[in-house]
């Protein structure tokens, strides 16, 4: 009796490792997300996965490519599937690039180092964001991934100067310049959270702390988040609990404008990436400037609400300014297949943000692994589906919108 139900049920291993566990269950970053939804306490989980104002930005970014339509070809050699490409004259892997976050390390003590690991192993571009929780260093110590450093311009260009000379004295690549954080967006579900850089320990966090006992442990065992590269650097330097807006607003040079950038560029050597475009007359001025590469972002729907998702700007951007700019697409990413279709309408490269994040939050550079495994997997499948075995095969017939 017993052998022949064993003859008929496999039994499965018993996996013990719980991070593993949960990520051989999760079918897609959906399921990631709800994983790091149950990890981190309600109010770094509403910063991580939220947008500004009624979230329409936010909502548009993802909806975008799932309402494009894929055209696929069939009967096409696909037995090698390659999705090398080039950047900035150098070849990548993939044309996948991990997005700057701020304050990384709530979703997970490691923070940007976990992350950078993971880049490394799929040979992925990282930025590391000014308001970062690792050091410029610290990070180029661990990482063998190409690092970019994403600069918001503060009114105090010391600051700035410092750290585009410790970026470029660190190895870095690019700078990614953020251009479209004159003021922080509204993000409404921090204003009812009153969330704060640090999380201010209220009531609320308490009770939230305690329903996550895993994440409260952590952050009392590992070393007090604050914002790394300009710690001690400004008067607020997220050693004290803050509102992200009102640090932004106190910080940043709302005065920015096309002409401050020849002082950025004479401050560095390294790729300039103008990250926050969403006109072609911003493209093409970009391009006009001699920037290196622009990214069509919205700030993954944080800033203006109600705007067009970047993916929906790329067939006219392509056109003004495509072969004169590089151009990476910056928002709603969530498969292997989005990226397929933001090459295809002529992107050089997208970035991640929030995907990885969730994997952060799920599993920590485990989960990082799963999610950059997730979409190298997912392009390389979608290609052999529509027929397309190189990058420059995804050409613009291969999608409508
Ligand atoms: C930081 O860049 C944020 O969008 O919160």
């Amino acid at each position: 009796m017993l052998e022949s139900l064993r003859s008929l049920v496999q039994l499965k291993s018993f996996e013990w490792d719980r991070i593993e566990r949960r990520l051989l269950r999760c079918g897609n970053i959906d399921d990631v997300r709800r994983i790091a939804k149950r990890n981190l306490p309600g109010g770094v989980f509403d910063y991580i996965d939220g947008g500004a104002e009624d979230e329409v930005s936010l909502g548009r970014n993802t909806s975008a490519f799932v309402d494009m339509k894929l055209h696929p070809n069939v009967l096409r050699d696909v037995a090698i599937v390659d999705t090398s490409t080039t950047l900035f004259g150098v070849e990548r892997q993939t044309p996948i690039l991990l997005a700057p976050t701020g304050f990384t390390r709530i979703a997970n003590p490691e923070g940007e180092l976990a992350v950078a690991r993971a880049a490394a192993k799929y040979g992925m571009p990282y930025g590391l964001s000014t308001l970062g929780t690792r050091g410029i260093e610290e990070l180029a110590a661990v990482a063998a991934a190409p690092l970019w450093f994403q600069v918001y311009v503060w009114k105090d260009r010391g600051v700035v100067k410092e750290m585009l000379s410790r970026a470029e004295q660190s190895g870095y690549e690019a700078i990614i310049i953020t251009v479209d954080t004159a003021v922080l967006g509204r993000r409404e579900r921090d204003v009812r959270r009153g969330f704060t850089l640090p999380p201010k320990i209220g009531l609320d966090t308490l009770i939230d702390g305690a329903l996550h006992p895993r994440w409260s442990i952590d952050l009392l065992r590992n070393e007090p988040i604050t914002f790394a590269n300009v710690a001690g650097m400004t008067d607020i330097d997220g050693t004290t609990a803050i509102a992200l807006s009102d640090y932004v607003n106190a910080q940043f040079d709302q005065a920015l404008s096309w002409e401050s950038l020849e002082w950025i560029r004479s401050a560095t050597n390294l790729k300039v990436v103008l990250k926050g475009i969403q006109r072609v007359d911003d493209a093409q001025r970009a391009m006009s400037e001699g920037i290196d590469a622009i990214a069509l972002s919205n700030h993954g729907g944080r800033q203006t609400d109600g705007t067009l998702a970047p993916v929906q700007l790329l067939p006219d951007v392509v056109d003004a300014v495509g072969g004169g700019i590089a151009i990476i697409c910056d928002g709603g990413v969530r498969r292997g297949s989005d990226v397929v279709k933001a090459c295809a309408l002529g992107a050089d490269a997208v970035m991640v943000g929030r995907p990885y994040l969730y994997g952060l939050g799920a599993g920590g550079e485990r989960g990082v692994e799963w999610v950059l495994d997730h979409l190298v997997s997912g392009m390389k499948r979608t290609m052999a589906l529509c027929g397309r075995s190189t990058v420059r095969d995804l050409t613009r017939d291969l999608v409508t919108f």
